[in-house]
């Protein structure tokens, strides 16, 4: 099949390259023309693991291509994806629609072959119907342009895995024909025997938006419990760890710390409230507000533990930062619960050097005052307090004999709860971590 895939962000550049290893002819469209640049020549513009070599092998098999412009893509495809982003909007908590729409006025009156539009991009419910309107409105008249979604459940850090071999599909149509091009689509991942729920619509997108609130539910409700440890001396990861043995209640998105991030939960949450506000039935989704002010409330708590650790002042204090993206295996600092603590460390007047193994680029770009550095040693160098709070799997491997050489102070704060603190404190280090006792 003859594909574009409009958008080349984390998600669009994946599923490009991921249609492509199906067998499909692909065209990667974006108006970042740098960005377009850089994929033609099998560059990845961002880390994910996996990715380079997927866009590598499909571009020399001459799958996969990439354009800055709409009317080629409109010439070249028979289904279109929609894979820009939904960011929050300037002014609200309802996402800002503007990218989406701007696909769909810029594509459709350079639609002159029967479409099918399928939107992947997380949206408010009602999206699709709305866009099927704008579509049938702008494209020449004669030309059947139809409309479907098909939420996207990828993590970054695993976006090809969950790409190439998703968990389900979900796709939202208004008609069988339309059903039977996606199955042509997706017929690698069916013939997997991949569960797929084909829906209307306006399901199709409330799905994605409820897993992601659930996912969110899951992080904030572990957190939250987390407190309620710290505060009666009880440890969150045994608790953690015996609550997740229930099967009905899973160990996954039950890990205590410093809470979520990203270019996709925070914003989710919100723009889902605003949805239903919108609909009348702001009130169900009420829990979400204590989710979200939970999740916001994370980096401070971690601050203050940090400040305690210090005796109460960070004022003058050199504290290393391990992490800045928003989670491991990525470089994305959107949102980033990370940097939101190194920043308010330094607010406080802490001097704060900041260690990540892929996102210091990014992070400086977004908070350009903050020092940086790419070897987590220098990070270390006479720091009087350590703070973990991106969970790279290189920081579990840190040896903690060997650091005291190198901090003026052994002391270490657990955000993320993954390293091993018994090796650390057996090891000469106090350690503090979010939920756990103090000892
Ligand atoms: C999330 C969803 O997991 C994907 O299914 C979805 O497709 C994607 O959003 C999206 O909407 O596009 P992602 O943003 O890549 O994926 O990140 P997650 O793996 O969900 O992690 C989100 C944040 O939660 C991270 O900051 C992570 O550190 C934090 N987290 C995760 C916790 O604090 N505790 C946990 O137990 C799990």
């Amino acid at each position: 099949m003859r594909i574009t895939v409009i958008g080349t962000g984390y998600l669009g550049a994946v599923h490009a390259a991921g249609m492509a290893s199906f067998g499909h002819d692909v065209m990667g469209v974006d108006v970042d023309a740098a960005k377009i640049d850089q994929l033609s020549r099998g560059l990845t513009p961002f880390f994910e693991p996996g990715l380079q070599d997927l866009l590598r092998e499909n571009i020399a098999a001459g799958r996969l291509k990439f354009s800055t412009s709409l009317e080629e893509a409109a010439g070249f495809g028979d289904v279109h994806f929609i894979c820009v982003g939904t960011p929050q909007s300037p002014n609200s908590t309802a996402a800002d629609m503007r990218f989406v729409d701007a696909v769909v006025q810029g594509l459709a009156p350079h639609l002159k072959k029967p479409c099918l539009l399928v939107g992947k991009s997380t949206v408010p419910v009602g999206t699709a119907a709305r866009l099927s309107e704008m579509a049938a409105r702008l494209a020449p008249s004669g030309t059947q342009v139809n409309v479907a979604w098909n939420p996207e459940f990828l993590r970054e850090g695993f976006a090809v895995e969950d790409t190439l071999h998703p968990d389900r599909l979900v796709i939202g149509v208004t008609s069988a024909d339309d059903e039977s091009i996606l199955r042509d689509v997706y017929a690698p991942v069916l013939a997997a025997g991949t569960p797929f729920i084909s829906t209307d619509l306006a399901t199709a997108e409330l799905v994605k938006v409820s897993a992601n609130a659930f996912l969110a539910t899951k992080i904030s409700f572990i957190n939250a419990i987390a407190d309620i440890c710290e505060a009666a001396g009880a440890d969150i990861m045994p608790l953690a760890a015996a609550l997740g043995h229930d099967s009905r209640i899973g160990s996954r998105f039950l890990a205590p710390g410093v809470g979520f991030g990203g270019g996709c939960l925070p914003k989710d949450i919100r723009a889902f409230m605003a949805r239903a506000e919108e609909l009348g039935v702001g009130e169900s989704l009420d829990f979400l507000k204590s989710v979200d002010r939970i999740n916001v409330s994370r980096p401070a708590s971690a601050v203050d533990l940090a400040r305690d650790m210090l005796g109460g002042s960070l004022m003058n204090r050199r504290v290393a930062v391990l992490g800045a993206a928003f989670k491991p295996n990525s470089d994305d600092v959107r949102d980033s619960q990370a940097l939101k603590v190194a920043k308010a460390l330094q607010a406080q007047g802490a001097h704060v050097r900041v260690h990540d193994p892929e996102a210091v680029d990014n992070a400086r770009a977004v908070y350009p005052t903050l020092n940086y550095t790419h070897e987590a040693d220098k990070a270390f160098e006479g720091a009087e307090l350590t703070v973990h709070l991106t969970e790279w799997s290189q920081y579990r491997q840190l040896d903690p004999t060997r650091l005291l050489g190198l901090v003026t102070s052994p002391r270490i704060l657990d955000a993320r709860n993954t390293l091993d603190i018994d090796h650390w404190r057996s090891a000469g280090w106090t350690v503090r971590a979010m939920g756990r006792p103090s000892r």
